[in-house]
């Protein structure tokens, strides 16, 4: 378990996945005050997500969010984080090749502060995600829904219903685990072969919309606000158990760890 004062690394979430006693938390954050609340809860990591294109931004989809603003947002958020780990976002055609894949993840790293980079990752970007672990890029690797393919005419539905469609889930969680990725985040994937991957993985699996097997569990900041609507099926407001934001982050932390959300 990560203790409260104690900075959260890859191995942390690591030794959490393995030791298996308990969930680690994650939560969204876009900006230094929200990053500074969360942080303080015992969130084991933030993710700076593109859901900032909607979420911040007003857009429809993730897809207008550019590298700048992903710089941009993650430095606001690693001004103010003291413990947890920080990942953020490569987002939409930021990594269409190897070259430009690092080149961005660097940038991320460099400039914005990020300790990990996450990818909407297929099959496609298997050699992407090796050639960003060759350079000593820690990589989230993003599977099951990946909201950049999706435009705002697409339905969310489960992933891995089909036994063709587990049978790719399951390969590209294996070879983008051997090409390199640290961690894998399984996004709206159906509960058991969630739990397969989570069980076969090597490497920590996040999840969210995916059942309650995986070693951590993510959620978008706003939907734990209970500010979405519609709110997405997977998620919970979690403002009624408490009288503000910082109860809120607290109650999510504590369901996480105890097993009892998702
Ligand atoms: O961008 C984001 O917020 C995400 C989460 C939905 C995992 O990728």
């Amino acid at each position: 378990m990560s203790e409260p004062d104690q900075l959260v690394a890859l191995d942390t979430l690591r030794r959490m996945a393995r030791e298996g006693k308990r969930r680690f938390a994650g939560l969204t954050a876009y900006d230094a005050t929200f990053a500074r609340v969360l942080d303080a809860c015992g969130v084991e990591f933030i993710l700076v997500g593109d859901s900032l294109g909607m979420v911040v931004q007003g857009h429809g989809t993730t897809r207008p969010v550019t590298m700048d603003d992903m710089v941009y947002h993650t430095q606001c958020v690693a001004r103010s984080v003291r413990r947890a780990l920080l990942i953020s976002d490569l987002p939409y055609m930021s990594c269409c090749d190897v070259p430009m894949a690092q080149a961005n993840a660097a940038r991320l790293v460099q400039e914005g502060g990020a300790q990990v980079v996450k990818l909407e990752a297929s099959q496609e970007q298997v050699e992407i995600v090796r050639g960003l672990s060759e350079q000593g890029l820690p990589v989230c690797a993003h599977l099951g829904l990946r909201p950049q393919s999706l435009t705002q005419m697409d339905r969310v539905r489960r992933h891995g219903r089909t036994p063709d469609e587990a049978a790719e889930l399951r390969e590209t969680a294996l070879a983008l685990e051997q090409a390199g990725a640290d961690l894998l985040l399984l996004e709206c994937v159906v509960d058991d072969l969630a739990t397969e991957i989570t069980e076969r993985a090597g490497i920590p699996v996040i999840g969210i919309g995916s059942g309650a097997a995986c070693d951590g569990q993510i959620l978008v900041l706003h939907d734990l606000l209970g500010l979405t609507d519609p709110m997405p099926k997977h998620a919970r407001s979690f403002m009624d158990s408490g009288n503000g934001i910082a109860d809120a982050v607290r109650a999510y932390v504590e369901a996480v760890h105890s097993g009892s959300f998702p």
